[in-house]
């Protein structure tokens, strides 16, 4: 059975397809079937949002289609940027600056946890819906560590193991990741529906 993806991201794609090829699942970017849809994230919660794209992309293609969330909510800050953490602080234009950010809105503070949270959302033409979540916790460093990763991963300290994210391979953080964490409860939750249709 083919799936599309609704991402632009070929590193999410990398990640899909290795866990769900094992199941004879075939996983396709948005673009490879001629869509580039640009889906208003109006949603209150990751799991809405990834809902709200999935169904773009399950509507537009015919197929059935595949859409996560995810972001950091930190305790501190009531749990910001949370949904809102790709576009925190409105028109920053890198990672670094979202970090920066961040650290300012954390002067002071005497409480450092946070999770990373991922939502997926599984759509069928047919109106069947799975949906998974995982989580990652940790806490806010007091400033970047490590050159890998992406987005908050070097400001994202995981105490047991004294490394940011950002300090860890691939293969590593996948382990621990909230989307690791999604995305293997999701192809369980999809093994078993396959199983019965
Ligand atoms: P998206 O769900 O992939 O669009 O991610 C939303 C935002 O959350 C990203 O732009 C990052 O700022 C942040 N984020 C999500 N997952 C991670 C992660 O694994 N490491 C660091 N930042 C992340």
């Amino acid at each position: 059975m083919k799936f599309v993806l609704a991402s632009h991201n070929q590193g999410k794609l990398k990640e899909m397809q290795t866990i769900l090829s094992q199941l004879g699942v075939e996983v396709v970017m948005e673009s490879d079937v001629g869509l580039a849809l640009e889906v208003e994230e109006t949603g209150t919660t990751f799991a809405e949002n990834a809902e709200l794209k999935a169904r773009a992309v399950m509507e537009a293609s015919g197929l059935p289609a595949i859409a996560d969330d995810s972001g950091l909510c930190v305790d501190w800050l009531q749990g910001g940027p949370g949904i809102y953490s790709a576009r925190y602080g409105g028109d920053l234009d890198s990672d670094e600056a979202r970090c920066r950010l961040l650290l300012q809105n954390m002067r002071g503070a005497t409480d450092r946890a946070a999770h990373f949270h991922c939502a997926i959302c599984c759509l069928f033409p047919n109106g069947d819906k799975l949906t998974a979540e995982g989580d990652c916790f940790g806490t806010i460093a007091f400033a970047p560590i490590g050159e890998g990763g992406f987005g908050y991963d070097p400001l994202f300290f995981r105490p047991e193991l004294r490394r940011t994210l950002a300090q860890l391979t691939a293969e590593e953080k996948n382990k621990i990741s909230h989307r690791g964490a999604a995305l293997r409860a999701f192809a369980a939750e999809l093994k078993e529906y396959l199983e019965k249709h």
